[in-house]
């Protein structure tokens, strides 16, 4: 039994042989909730007739970039935003070779690297062209840019040839869409994340803080419950709402943030810590009882001290587990982000420029790297929901 339900899939199909199952693979899809649009290049009308497509998928077929209709409603970028997953199937040695290179000459390629949406090929092509080393290759380029490929399954091919290189069963493909949309793959796992920014009183109406917003925050926590962890989330004052089933526990203060933190790593057994928080960094010294008064002195002085490092207690005390952290920067920094992970032994530190305003913290979207000891990536701009997913996938392959 397969979920899909007002999931939108965006169905390229390219010139090969396997093209005539795409109507039976569309027909699953559309049975199971789906909507489906569908992208054909140019080689792949002479397999599979566009008509057909159009009347099993309740869609007009799109196949060109420079078509004028088309720029006026859903154009590429449209279609490119439009979908929640990309599914190339068949998907041609030559279509591989125009995605490794970056391509975006025509409609399908152009769309590709336009969109954040997940991307999954099903190749299918000769035993020989598949094993072919610049084939190979390309297919190594495309995984390590995340991409997932289905198949190729093995068998005796439409040329007669046997091996590697067949189209997946439409089922099968239909199936590993269908688990993509309710991956589990922190099932089983606590995680804890900090958010927001914090509060270090002054006196009893004044404070020094940041403009973290906790979106970023709270989008880690929302992506990691629907991936099946137990989120526990710590959070710093902020006008956001939490995900249902998040576990929230609200602090002001870094003091407060770190008590919260220290119970629930040593008694709740956490496997990942996340502190994507602003914590601040100083506190003042003395906390007035009462408000400060105006007088008619041009200055005062607030005398500050060094606030706890939170990120720091969970790296020493979490040595056999998954601790990121978040370094917020204006200036050099990926060099300060891997300095900070090389000095408080982080598992991977996720930067960002908070010095421009469309992705610092305020915004709706964000983009970052990713930088462990080994590894530096670069998660292009998109939403803050869609980088909390892509962090997550990439923090995968670190869980045991
Ligand atoms: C009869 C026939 C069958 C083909 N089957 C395949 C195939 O299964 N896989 C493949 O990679 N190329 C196949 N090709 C070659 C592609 O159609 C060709 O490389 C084309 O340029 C692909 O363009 P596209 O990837 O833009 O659709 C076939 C060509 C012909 C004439």
């Amino acid at each position: 039994m397969i979920r899909l339900s007002n999931k939108k899939i965006l169905l390229c199909i390219t010139g090969g042989i396997a093209a005539y199952k795409t109507p039976e693979l569309t027909r699953i899809f559309k049975k199971n909730g789906a909507d489906v649009r569908i992208i054909m290049t140019q080689s792949a009308k002479e397999f599979v007739a566009p008509l057909s497509l159009q009347a099993v998928s309740g869609n007009q077929i799109h196949y060109s970039l420079l078509d004028e209709e088309a720029e006026l409603g859903m154009g590429h970028i449209e279609l490119a935003k439009w979908a929640d997953v990309i599914l190339i199937a068949p998907c041609t040695a030559e279509s591989i070779s125009r995605l490794a290179q970056g391509r975006a000459n025509d409609l399908m390629s152009a769309v590709i690297l336009a969109s954040d949406a997940d991307l999954f090929i099903a190749p299918a092509m000769n035993v020989k062209m598949w094993n072919d080393k610049v084939t190979q290759k390309n297919v190594k380029t495309l995984s390590l840019k995340n991409i997932n490929f289905i198949g190729p399954d093995s068998g005796e091919q439409a040329c007669g040839d046997i091996g590697d290189g067949r189209m997946s069963q439409p089922d099968d493909i239909a199936m590993t869409i269908a688990k993509s949309f309710s991956s589990s793959f922190l099932q089983g796992k606590k995680i804890l994340i900090t958010a927001g920014p914090t509060q270090e009183a002054i006196d009893p109406v004044r404070y020094l803080s940041n403009n973290s917003s906790g979106k970023m925050g709270y989008a880690l926590a929302e992506a990691a419950y629907l991936a099946g962890a137990n989120v526990q989330l710590v959070s710093g004052p902020v006008s956001i709402k939490k995900f249902d089933g998040v576990n929230l526990y609200k602090v002001k203060t870094a003091d407060e943030m770190l008590k919260i933190i220290k119970t629930l790593i040593n008694d709740d057994d956490i496997d990942i810590f996340i502190g994507c928080a602003a914590v601040a960094d100083f506190k003042p010294v003395d906390y007035k009882n009462s408000k400060i008064k105006k007088t008619d002195d041009t200055e005062i002085s607030i005398l500050l001290t060094k606030n706890p490092d939170i990120l720091k207690y969970a790296a020493d005390n979490m040595t056999d587990k998954i601790v990121i952290g978040f370094s917020a920067e204006t200036d050099n920094i990926i060099e300060n982000a891997k300095l900070k992970l090389k000095s408080k032994k982080l598992d991977m530190i996720i930067c960002n420029d908070v010095s421009n305003s469309e992705i610092g913290f305020d915004s709706d979207d964000n983009e970052v790297y990713l930088i462990t000891n080994d590894t530096e990536q670069l998660l292009a701009k998109t939403s803050k929901i869609k980088i909390a997913k892509k962090i997550l996938q990439n923090i995968q392959p670190l869980i045991n």
